[in-house]
């Protein structure tokens, strides 16, 4: 039975089948929302803890679960701040789990993209980009500081915070090269262009209800010159679906793997690039 209680997830229920230590932390990662949430288990029977979904006022989100590595990281979510240095700048990102959840906080596979954009393999300096499910725009952030000019989206629920960190973040010259929208993955695809040299995401695959808008949203934005990078931690089959579903309409390579963090970051176009961006 899914909990209906609002505040506080009493009957989740993969603490009543499960009664594990990480579906305890995950029961109590649910009841750390102060607004009022659903919870409704998504699936728990083949590998516990499974993933969460949360009715977020009228938004869908996603808890995403604990494991024992992120269980001992979950300090770092309840931080009100949290800060970065990337692109010779220091960058204070803005954090509030209990408002906004899983958009509001920093997660490792957006550091790690940030990281691998700053390494320079992919020349920024005035490419077009996209950020999807920017959450707090780190890496929409530091792709402008690197020279681009992007588009950084989240869903209508995430954007006040989200442009709060943008406009924090960013000196009023490189400001003008970047604009934070809504862009609900599926939805009003027709108000973006097919121009841009590269789409972002950092840890956007973890919700395999979103998986086919987001496989849309991805084949609507990209054109034959366009590459995707794609920030992801494997954490569950589900979400190596969702890596075989990218296969079908793109061509799908790794290009760098974070041991540390164990973050992925995979490649995909659409045509054969010839040249690296
Ligand atoms: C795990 S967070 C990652 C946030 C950020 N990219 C990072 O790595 O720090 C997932 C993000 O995807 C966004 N998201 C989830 N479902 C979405 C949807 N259907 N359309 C657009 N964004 C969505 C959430 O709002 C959230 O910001």
């Amino acid at each position: 039975m899914p909990c209906r209680r609002q505040g506080v997830c009493f009957r989740s229920p993969i603490l009543h089948k499960h009664r594990s230590k990480q579906a305890q932390l995950l029961g109590s990662f649910c009841a750390l929302g102060s607004v009022p949430v659903t919870c409704t288990a998504a699936s728990y029977t083949s590998a516990p803890p499974a993933c969460f979904v949360v009715s977020h006022m009228s938004e869908t989100m996603a808890l995403v679960p604990y494991d024992d590595t992120l269980a001992g990281g979950l300090l770092k979510f309840h931080q009100p701040a949290a800060t970065f240095s990337f692109a010779n700048r220091t960058i204070h990102i803005q954090q509030n789990w209990n408002k906004l959840g899983v958009a509001a906080v920093v997660w490792d596979a957006a550091v790690v993209l940030c990281t691998f954009l700053e390494m320079g393999t992919i020349d920024l300096g005035k490419r077009s980009a996209i950020e999807l499910g920017a959450g707090t725009g780190l890496v929409g952030i530091v792709a402008a500081l690197l020279g681009a000019d992007v588009t950084i989206t989240d869903r209508k629920v995430a954007l006040e915070f989200l442009e709060l960190n943008v406009r924090a973040n960013l000196p009023t010259h490189i400001q003008q090269n970047v604009s934070v929208m809504e862009l609900t993955w599926g939805n009003d695809l027709e108000s973006f262009p097919r121009t841009f040299d590269l789409i972002l995401g950092a840890d956007i695959v973890y919700l395999e209800d979103t998986f086919e808008d987001l496989l849309k949203t991805l084949e609507h934005l990209c054109s034959e010159h366009t590459m995707i990078l794609l920030a992801c931690r494997i954490r569950y089959d589900r979400d190596q679906t969702f890596l075989t579903m990218l296969k079908r309409p793109f061509s799908v390579s790794e290009v760098h793997y974070d041991r540390n963090s164990d973050v992925h970051i995979f490649k995909a176009t659409k045509g054969t690039i010839t040249e690296e961006l």
